[in-house]
């Protein structure tokens, strides 16, 4: 009998044609992950399931997935995953750590450049037919020093793009080898060194327990006054409040935000202040990755449900 996939979430209709054409049973129901009975209901008739962010694999959910052997999520953070619980019942959980990565990093430099000029007040306002010329003064990023946590897949395409702004790029992370940053023209630094030297600081990093709230009170309050932050990787990663105390008080000249502690985002402490672009997880949302995130999970998913590999 041909193995069982459902798809929880709204993924492409790539990924249904190629679980299709490899000979896979589809089910495609991409509210089903908003409906947390409806899903513990199902999942047992299933040997794999497709997902992105919207479906959380509790415990729960797990334990009722008697046939699953695997999980495989079009995007890269598992954090919607009990990959403790999985791993526990044998469950193989896959994501694909490449396709969206480009659209990702390009989200951070957008972000980047709209916080340097202020460009969503700014069109907000000449919207509104203000034509309020002198009040948005920006700043250049050429010359500036951007700071990038974590230069892993996104946080290296980050430095490469930073460094063809013209900008001088300091790295933290502590899986960097000398080689690769001089690959990627970046100086690697300590995290102290990057906080004092930083203009602009954008995280590439996991939330875990290492990363959680890695700009906390005190590292911001050891940040360059006037610097900027960027934060498109994951909430958690940025203590908040103190970052909104930061920029009431001036020593933070500007945020911009993609993700958020808790999501969605109804309220947070970040929002109405000025100066604080936001976007609502948006990081990955190109036509382009989301087709390449659905096509990388349906052939791994595929590959592992048909031969085990
Ligand atoms: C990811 O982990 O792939 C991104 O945060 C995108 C997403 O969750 O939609």
């Amino acid at each position: 009998m041909a193995p069982r996939v459902l798809i929880s979430d709204k993924l492409s209709d790539a990924a249904v044609q190629i679980f299709k054409d490899r000979g896979i049973d589809v089910d495609f129901q991409p509210d089903l992950g908003k409906d947390k009975d409806k899903l513990l209901e199902v999942i047992g008739q299933y040997d794999g399931l497709a997902i992105r962010s919207a479906t959380k694999v509790t415990e729960k959910i797990i334990a009722a997935a008697d046939n699953l052997k695997v999980i495989g999520r079009a995007g890269i953070g598992v954090d919607n995953v009990d990959i403790p619980e999985a791993s526990r019942k044998g469950i193989i959980v896959m994501n694909t750590p490449f396709g969206n990565m480009i659209t990702t990093a390009e989200h951070a430099i957008a972000m980047m450049f709209a916080v340097a000029r202020q460009i969503p007040e700014a069109s907000a306002s000449t919207h509104a037919g203000k034509w309020e010329k002198s009040k948005f003064m920006g700043v250049e990023l050429t010359g500036k020093t951007l700071g990038v946590i974590g230069a892993g897949n996104i946080g290296g395409i980050v430095c490469t793009r930073g460094v063809g702004l013209r900008m001088k790029v300091v790295a933290y992370d502590p899986f960097l080898s000398d080689d690769r940053a001089a690959e990627l023209g970046v100086e690697k630094v300590e995290l102290e060194d990057l906080l004092k030297r930083a203009d602009f600081i954008t995280l590439h990093v996991p939330l875990t327990d290492q990363t959680k709230n890695i700009l906390s009170k005190e590292n911001i309050a050891k940040t360059k006054k006037g610097v900027r932050i960027i934060n498109c990787a994951r909430g958690g990663l940025v203590d908040e409040a103190a970052l909104a105390e930061a920029l009431k008080d001036g020593h933070v000249a500007g945020a911009a935000f993609d993700v958020f502690a808790e999501e969605p985002a109804k309220e947070n402490p970040l929002f109405n202040l000025p100066n604080v672009v936001c976007t609502p997880h948006l990081g990955a949302a190109t036509s382009e990755a989301q087709e390449n995130v659905a096509l990388q999970v349906a052939e791994q998913m595929s590959d592992y449900l048909l031969t085990g590999a």
